[in-house]
C-alpha cells in the first residue's frame, strides 16, 4: 500500500482528475480535444489517445460552513469531491463535526453556506444503532425498505432474502432484532440499507458498539459488498485504524472549527486487514497528525 498525503486545502480528489464535475471538464473529453496532428500514417508513431473524460463526482462539497442558531461555527468551509464508487474515510476527534457533515450530505439537515450535490435518487444512511423495529424479523425489516422503495410486494421477500445473504445472515432471516447480537443487527441494518438501493451509503460510526472480532468480520464483509455493488460509500469514524483498514481514501478533520486538514489516498486496497503492516503503519501517521490537531485545539 503506498499513501499520498495530500493538501489540505479541502480540495479532494480521489484519483487524478476524478473529482471535478462534468460540466467543468468538458473541454477534457474526447470529442472536445483537438486531434493530434500526428496520424496514423505517420510511421512508427501511435498518437496518444485523448484522456478519458473524468467522472463527475458523486458527492460534492462545496464551501460549506454549518452553525447551529447562533451557536459556534461547527464546520467552516469543507470542500470535498467523492468519486463514484470510491470509498472515503471521514475522520477526527469527537465532536469534530463528522456527523454534522454526514447529515448535511443525506439532507437531513442543511448548510449555513455553501453547496452539496449528491445524485438524484439520494443516500442511504446508516447509524450507529441499527434502530430496527423490534417487532419486525430481519427479513420484514429489509422487506419495509423494500416496500417504501416502491417494489411489488411479491418480489420483496426473495430480494430480502438475498440481501440477507450478502451480508451472511440469511439463517437469522426469520428472527427479531433482540434475538440478534450486535454485529448481527448492524448486519441487518447493512442490508436494509442497501435495500434502500441508493448509489450513495453514508455510514456514521456503524460498528463502534461492537467488540474487536465483530467488527474486524463486518468489515471484510463491507468490503465485499462494496467491491460488489459498486456503491459510494462515506464512513464517519473516530477510529484510525478503522479508517486506514477500510477507505480508498482517509480524510482527517480538524475541530472547533470542523474543516478538512489532511487526507491520505490508499493506492492498493485489496488484502488488508486490521493487523496488516501497512495499515498500521499508515496509522501511526494518521494518527501523528490527529494528536497535533488535538494539541492545536487544546493549546
Ligand atoms: N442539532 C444541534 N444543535 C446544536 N449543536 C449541535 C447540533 N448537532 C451538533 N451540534 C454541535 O456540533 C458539534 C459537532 O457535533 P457532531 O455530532 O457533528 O460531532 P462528531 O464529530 O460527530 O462527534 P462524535 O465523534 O462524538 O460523534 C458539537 O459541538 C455539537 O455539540
Ligand atoms: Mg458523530
Amino acid at each position: 500500500m503506498s499513501t499520498a498525503p495530500a493538501s489540505a486545502s479541502g480540495a479532494a480528489q480521489a484519483a487524478p482528475a476524478a473529482g471535478a464535475p462534468a460540466r467543468e471538464h468538458a473541454g477534457a473529453t474526447a470529442h472536445a480535444t483537438p486531434r493530434s496532428p500526428l496520424g496514423p500514417s505517420f510511421d512508427s508513431v501511435t498518437p496518444v489517445p485523448a484522456a478519458a473524460p473524468a467522472p463527475a463526482p458523486a458527492v460534492r462539497i462545496d464551501g460549506v460552513s454549518k452553525r447551529f442558531g447562533t451557536g459556534p461555527v461547527v464546520l467552516e468551509d469543507v470542500s470535498l469531491d467523492i468519486a463514484p464508487g470510491e470509498f472515503v474515510c471521514l475522520l477526527g476527534a469527537s465532536g469534530c463535526g463528522k456527523s454534522t457533515l454526514l447529515n448535511l450530505i443525506a439532507d437531513l439537515d442543511k448548510p449555513t453556506a455553501g453547496r452539496i450535490e449528491t445524485p438524484a435518487e439520494g443516500a442511504a444512511v446508516m447509524f450507529q444503532e441499527s434502530a430496527l423495529m423490534p417487532w419486525l424479523t430481519a427479513r420484514r425489516n429489509v422487506e419495509l425498505a423494500l416496500r417504501l422503495r416502491g417494489v411489488p410486494r411479491g418480489e420483496r421477500r426473495e430480494k430480502a432474502l438475498t440481501l440477507l445473504d450478502a451480508v451472511n445472515l440469511a439463517d437469522a432471516a426469520e428472527k427479531r432484532p433482540h434475538e440478534l447480537s450486535g454485529g448481527m443487527r448492524q448486519r441487518v441494518a447493512l442490508a436494509r440499507a442497501l435495500a434502500q438501493d441508493r448509489p450513495v451509503l453514508l455510514m456514521d460510526e456503524p460498528f463502534a458498539a461492537l467488540d474487536a472480532i465483530t467488527r474486524d468480520l463486518l468489515h471484510e464483509e463491507l468490503e465485499r459488498v462494496w467491491r460488489a455493488t459498486g456503491r459510494t460509500i462515506v464512513f464517519v469514524t473516530h477510529n484510525v485504524r478503522e479508517a486506514a483498514r477500510l477507505g480508498q481514501r482517509v480524510v482527517l478533520m480538524g475541530s472547533r472549527p470542523g474543516r478538512i486538514v489532511q487526507e491520505w489516498t490508499i493506492a492498493k486496497t485489496t488484502g488488508r486487514r486490521i493487523e496488516s503492516p501497512e495499515v498500521a503503519a499508515l496509522s501511526v501517521e494518521i494518527t501523528d497528525q490527529l494528536r497535533k490537531e488535538i494539541r492545536r485545539n487544546a493549546a
